[in-house]
């Protein structure tokens, strides 16, 4: 059996493989296309984009940590015109699936967001990072209540057509309840995780290493906890689930695989080995062909749970 099918399906979408390139980790996609094909790639999803241009948070931004990275970018972008006018024709050339990250301040900027690309040609779909502060409503983070994230995803939901895909935060207590959540209100798959939230202190400045003094934390610390909440919400939803967070390698996207996950992201890996995506794909080829799997699809949620009949 030396080609296994790759092919995973999350709403309408039908990627070729289940390897994505993760938001915010991946630039615009083209820094990357020295390094290998990204049409080998099942999805690309570009830097978060908002309504307006944002400059994001004061230097530093970036802190490396024990097996992983503190960054705190404050979701910098060019926003939506400037995209579309100048990093969007980049895509049209390109054989693979062009993913939106998305998000907004109020629910008023998610919907117009969502409903502004939903009228863009060659957007494959969406992926709506709801692990932003509602302004509006003192800060509280959608990402983290309940009902805040079910009224948002209905909302936009209603407007567009285009598969909506709803990234959560690691930042709550129950993680499959937020998942209940966004699915009720209209997701067609969620994707986790983003980042934890941390920080580091410099002990001789006895000042934050970031210059935001609070991040997000990414990279292989982060695995474990990521595994166990793909897991979780694989359980909660019927929906098909997008997992990451500390994924470096083949073995590692195929335990999250395992545990329920229909695709993965590639995410802090990108900045220490640009072509860990393409590395991904190829080693989980090589595990079917190894295990005789002929398509990816048998082995997604097949982790064997000890005493189960
Ligand atoms: C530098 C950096 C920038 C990021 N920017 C975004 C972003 O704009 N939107 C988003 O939804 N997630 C963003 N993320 C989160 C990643 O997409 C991913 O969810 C997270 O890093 C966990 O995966 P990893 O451990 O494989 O990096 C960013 C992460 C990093 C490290």
């Amino acid at each position: 059996m030396p080609h296994p099918d790759l092919t995973v399906k999350i709403g309408k979408l039908i990627l070729k493989n289940p390897v994505i390139v993760s938001s915010g980790t991946f630039g615009f996609g083209e820094e990357f296309e020295d390094f290998f094909d990204l049409n080998q790639l099942g999805a690309i999803i570009p830097k978060g984009i908002s309504l307006i241009p944002m400059v994001g948070n004061p230097p530093p931004r970036i802190f490396e940590t024990e097996g992983g990275i503190l960054n705190s970018i404050g979701l910098q972008n060019p926003g939506f015109q400037a995209f579309i006018k100048n990093k969007l024709p980049y895509y049209r050339g390109l054989k693979t699936h062009l993913i939106i990250n998305f998000f907004g301040n109020t629910q008023k900027e998610y919907i117009e967001l969502a409903r502004r690309f939903d009228q863009v040609p060659a957007i494959s779909a969406l992926e709506m990072n709801i692990s932003c502060p509602n302004i509006k409503r003192d800060g509280i983070v959608f990402g983290t209540d309940p009902q805040m994230a079910y009224r948002l995803v209905q909302a936009v939901r209603k407007v567009t057509i285009l598969t909506l895909i709803v990234k959560l935060s690691p930042n709550v207590t129950d993680i499959g309840l937020m998942a209940k959540s966004v699915e009720e209100g209209g997701a067609d798959a969620v994707s986790l995780v983003n980042t934890f939230r941390a920080m580091a202190i410099n002990i001789h400045t006895r000042k934050p290493e970031l210059g935001n003094m609070i991040g997000g934390l990414s990279g292989p610390a982060i695995k474990p906890i990521a595994l166990r909440m793909v897991w979780e919400v694989s359980q909660a939803v019927q929906v098909p689930v997008i997992g990451m967070g500390g994924i470096m390698n083949a073995e590692d996207a195929i335990e999250f695989i395992l545990a329920g996950a229909s695709a993965i992201q590639i995410g802090t890996a990108n900045l220490i080995n640009p072509k860990t995506g393409m590395e991904v794909i190829q080693g989980i080829k090589k595990y079917l062909v190894q295990n005789k799997i002929n398509h990816v699809q048998k082995l997604i949620g097949t982790f064997k749970i000890p005493n189960a009949p």
